[in-house]
């Protein structure tokens, strides 16, 4: 049988660069909205989600329907802290329109939604808060699972957790969260730490996604759902300030010890003595402490799965971390 044709939605986003550089026995077509480093795709289309056929004539729709054989959405709004309404266009119709591609394609689709869908899901350990930074996105993210599930298309919905670099190198295309805030913490800035107890650092590296995704298309896997998280293997606070404070040492720097300080205590509460940065840092940690407590505190995961079915390798988060963290401090001449 020959490699199926794959449509990569969001190609130029960090889970999509990732895809296209992972070796896979699937023939790439990445779909993005402006011009992007294609890595190992065949060829790039123009994808606008919030239009009618992607924004592609009808005769060049047609065409891509039917030379593809699979669909990885991966496009969407990904920013926290939006207003509903902006996540509404390119997360829920856009994976509707999506839907209907696949549809017309006779196409299966693998869709990259969020691990904190758990804080919302039956059995959330607590309600989230619609003041959570995270809401909003983490909503529309459901909503779009949802509506993939009412449209009778086959399709799996993987659920990973924030992505960190490549396990092997660290790398990424694009710093995100996780680099952010590491970066301001192993530069020894912040006063606090502001955690739920019990909470885990479920982060993980995009490379194990992409691996997963791209061995379910060549078993021809179109259904189930993946949570890919560390769950119970995720390192505690304790263990992610030991890694900051290994890589801040290993760049020269001595870290203070640093308290972590409960969201609900009055510390954790008034940031209003800090510095403009300090005080949206440690706001974003204290609204992902909370998803992460609404989820559980330890997040669902697949990963035992991932690794059986899969071929997931073994990487220990904390190692991952350590490299993420190096990359991000000084990332290799060429990249
Ligand atoms: N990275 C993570 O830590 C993480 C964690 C959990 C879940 N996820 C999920 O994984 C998926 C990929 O995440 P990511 O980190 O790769 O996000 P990202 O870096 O923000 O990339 C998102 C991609 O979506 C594209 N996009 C946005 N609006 C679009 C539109 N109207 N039409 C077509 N394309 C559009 C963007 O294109 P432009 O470049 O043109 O803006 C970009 O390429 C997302 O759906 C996210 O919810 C990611």
């Amino acid at each position: 049988m020959s490699a199926p044709t794959v449509l990569l939605t969001g190609a130029g986003g960090v889970v999509g660069q990732s895809l296209l550089r992972e070796p896979a026995d699937v023939r790439l077509i990445a779909a993005a909205r402006g011009p992007i480093d294609a890595g190992r795709a065949v060829r790039t289309v123009h994808c606008d989600l919030t239009r009618d056929r992607f924004g592609l004539d009808a005769g060049t729709y047609r065409a891509l329907a039917a030379e593809v054989d699979v669909v990885i959405h991966s496009a969407g709004l990904t920013e926290w802290g939006l207003p509903a309404e902006r996540y509404e266009p390119v997360n829920i119709e856009g994976t509707r329109r999506v839907a209907e591609f696949a549809e017309t394609a006779g196409a299966a689709v693998h869709f990259m939604s969020t691990a904190f869908v758990a804080a919302l899901l039956p059995g959330a350990a607590a309600p989230l808060p619609d003041t959570n930074i995270t809401a909003p996105y983490v909503r529309s993210k459901l909503t779009a699972e949802q509506l993939l599930a009412k449209s009778g298309v086959p399709h799996t919905v993987f659920r990973p957790t924030n992505l960190i670099g490549d396990s092997r190198t660290g790398w990424t295309s694009r710093g995100q969260v996780v680099q952010l805030l590491s970066d301001w913490m192993c530069r020894g800035r912040a006063p606090f730490i502001l955690a739920h107890p019990g909470n885990r650092t479920d982060i993980v590296p995009q490379d194990l996604l992409s691996k997963a995704v791209l061995r379910a298309i060549e078993q021809g896997v179109d259904e189930g759902e993946f949570w890919v998280t560390y769950g119970p293997e995720a390192m505690d606070m304790e263990t992610t300030l030991a890694v900051c404070a290994e890589h801040a040492a290993s760049l020269g720097r001595t870290l203070p010890q640093v308290p972590v300080v409960h969201p609900d205590s009055e510390r954790g509460r008034d940031l209003s003595g800090l510095t403009p940065l300090a005080r949206s840092y440690l706001s974003v940690l204290r609204d992902v402490s909370e998803v992460t407590m609404a989820s559980g505190g330890v997040l669902p995961t697949s990963l035992p799965e991932l690794r059986a079915r899969f071929g997931l390798p073994d990487v220990r988060d904390t190692d991952a971390y350590l490299r993420t963290l190096r990359y991000a401090s000084a990332p290799p001449e060429g990249n």
